[in-house]
């Protein structure tokens, strides 16, 4: 595998998943695999669980790790092509990404989108430059419109609880006092179509996601009438993507908050969210903290889908 973007990367998601229980039942299984090769993690935007779940993931593989955080410490970096460096960004992206593939095997990306255009955001402008020029694989740690390690441990995690075979699932917006990126629920809802679940997604009218990524799901702007007989409820904020509204806030509006009375309306749904959460916004204290709340173990699954996702492409650069 040369980069990890999407589940077609991955190829058989029913494989990928009994890959990942195999290594957590023994995560160490794999430790001489990454012997004397080095993990190189590059953020230009903040994280907890994706840091700390992937670093680990290369440590259950053997492998060095290298983080790097480009806005504390490192040279400021321009991104775009054909500019006169006359500002404040002393290195251009274009040298700086070989000199990084010199001292690594593999690379992780997380580069949020910006919003300043839709169509760079869409195009990955940035991971796919690492792609491009790095010479190692690639993989995003969140990417402008991806979060697929974020998925795959979504899907482990419905695979581990599901107690129907094709389980409803149902991915919610609810309101948010910023505007965040569609990278999370672009790829929840790519990574459920994928993995054969009946999918809803339920949104205010203007905060449809981009058909690429929810073709084969059902699109409803009545929550209500989406969470009757949810096996799963994805809580999630995300911004404007129609035109002319990308990347911005249309609503706050906090009947979409996932609340007790909401849940009741499901078929006894388990509640989930990639976290960060906003409490008494996204979600109530009751729901989060209550029986059926999943975010503990799906983060926890992040190590497990971090560590199946860099087994692969080391195995690759075996070959
Ligand atoms: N869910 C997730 O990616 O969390 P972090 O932003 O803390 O890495």
């Amino acid at each position: 595998m040369k980069q990890f973007l999407s589940p077609a990367d991955l190829g058989d998601l029913r494989k990928a998943f009994q890959e990942a229980i195999e290594i957590k039942n023994d995560r160490y299984g794999h430790v001489e695999l990454g012997r004397n090769k080095t993990l190189l993690m590059i953020f230009f935007n903040s994280s907890l669980r994706t840091r700390l779940s992937t670093q680990k993931a290369a440590m259950n593989l053997g492998m060095n790790c290298i983080v790097l955080d480009v806005n504390q410490g490192a040279w400021k970096l321009e991104t775009e092509r054909g500019v006169i460096m006359d500002g404040d960004k002393s290195e251009h992206l274009l040298e700086a990404i070989p000199v990084m593939g010199s001292y690594c095997d593999l690379i992780g990306v997380r580069s949020f989108a910006t919003f300043d255009s839709k169509e760079k955001d869409y195009s990955e402008a940035i991971i796919q430059q690492f792609i491009q020029y790095s010479g190692r694989p690639v993989f995003s740690m969140e990417s402008a419109t991806v979060h697929p390690l974020q998925a795959f441990a979504d899907y482990i995690t419905i695979e581990e609880h599901k107690t129907v075979e094709r389980p409803k699932v149902v991915l919610t917006w609810a309101p948010h006092p910023k505007a965040l990126p569609q990278a999370v629920p672009n790829s929840f809802a790519q990574w459920m179509v994928a993995a054969g679940y009946e999918v809803v997604v339920a949104n205010p009218e203007g905060y449809d996601l981009d058909p690429k990524f929810t073709a084969g799901a059902t699109i409803t702007h009545d929550q209500d009438e989406a969470l009757k007989g949810a096996h799963f409820v994805y809580a999630k904020n995300w911004s404007a993507y129609e035109d002319p509204n990308y990347g911005k806030i249309l609503s706050k509006d906090m009947n979409w908050t996932v609340s007790a009375q909401k849940m009741a309306l499901t078929d006894n749904a388990f509640f989930m969210h990639c976290l960060p959460v906003r409490r008494g916004m996204i979600v109530t204290d009751e729901v989060i903290e209550g029986p059926r709340s999943l975010v503990i173990p799906e983060a926890a699954n992040r190590e497990i889908s971090a560590t199946v996702v860099i087994k692969r492409m080391l195995e690759a650069l075996e070959k």
